[in-house]
């Protein structure tokens, strides 16, 4: 998950991802890049209510070195697992190695002018690391969208498409309360197993739009690959 902006729902797509790996049986591996350890704490919380599972850990760190280890200790593995990175994108050394050892780049945004600004410019960053010889994947941009659109940002997300064509992701990140509650809870899966109960639809479902996203992103990835 990478851009500079705060709050464009990097941590959050993290999180759904690392719900919707679990749920399908993956050992599941955050990176988390971030000052505040946002997945750290979320981990600790998680594990409080019941709301986690043993196969998923969190690393934190901020080294580029121990992100290269990490991601080669899982390849190394013999289970396939699901690496995600919360990426911070301070450290021009931590994002290039954060580069070289993705296989999926998101860079989530909202309809914002700030917030573009950034994705145009991080796009550009990655284009050129690409062109200096960098093995980077093409980076995919995932809309988050409010309830109900704005004229205006409805504009700018058209300008999206125009701008960034084909990277812009078909599936968008809707606003859910379920994925707000994840930030307080645990693991979203779990959360939809043995959270309240009155909720425990409304989770599973947001889990299922969680998992477009998902398939959209990984399509081709996780194919055919066994948990
Ligand atoms: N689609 C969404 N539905 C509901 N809540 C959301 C959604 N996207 C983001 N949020 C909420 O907005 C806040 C900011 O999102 P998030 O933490 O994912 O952003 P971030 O890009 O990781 O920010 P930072 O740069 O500060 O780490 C969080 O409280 C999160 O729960
Ligand atoms: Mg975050």
């Amino acid at each position: 998950m990478v851009t500079r902006k705060g709050g464009t729902g990097k941590t959050t797509c993290a999180r759904l991802f690392g719900a919707v790996a679990n749920s399908r049986g993956y050992p599941v591996t955050f990176i988390d890049t971030d000052e505040s350890c946002a997945l750290v704490e979320w981990a600790k919380v998680g594990r409080d209510k019941g709301l986690w599972s043993d196969n998923v850990d969190v690393i934190e760190t901020m080294d580029d070195q121990m992100v290269l280890d990490t991601v080669m200790r899982l390849n190394d593995e013999e289970t396939e697992s699901v690496c995600i990175i919360d990426m911070q994108g301070s450290s021009s050394e931590l994002m290039g190695m954060v580069f070289e050892v993705s296989d999926i780049l998101i860079v989530p945004t909202r309809p914002s002018r700030s917030d573009i600004a950034e994705v145009e410019k991080i796009l550009t960053f990655i284009e050129a690391y690409r062109n200096e010889g960098g093995q980077v994947p093409h980076p995919k941009v995932l809309l988050n969208v409010p309830e109900r659109l704005t004229a205006s940002q409805g504009r700018l997300f058209e300008e999206c498409y125009d701008m960034f064509g084909s990277a812009v992701m078909e599936e968008f990140l809707l606003t859910r309360s379920s994925y707000n509650e994840m930030d307080s809870q645990g693991l979203l899966n779990v959360m939809a197993q043995k959270g309240m109960p009155g909720q425990r639809k409304n989770y599973a479902s947001s889990l299922d739009l969680a998992a477009e996203i998902f398939d959209e992103a990984t399509s081709g990835e996780l194919e055919g690959k066994t948990s």
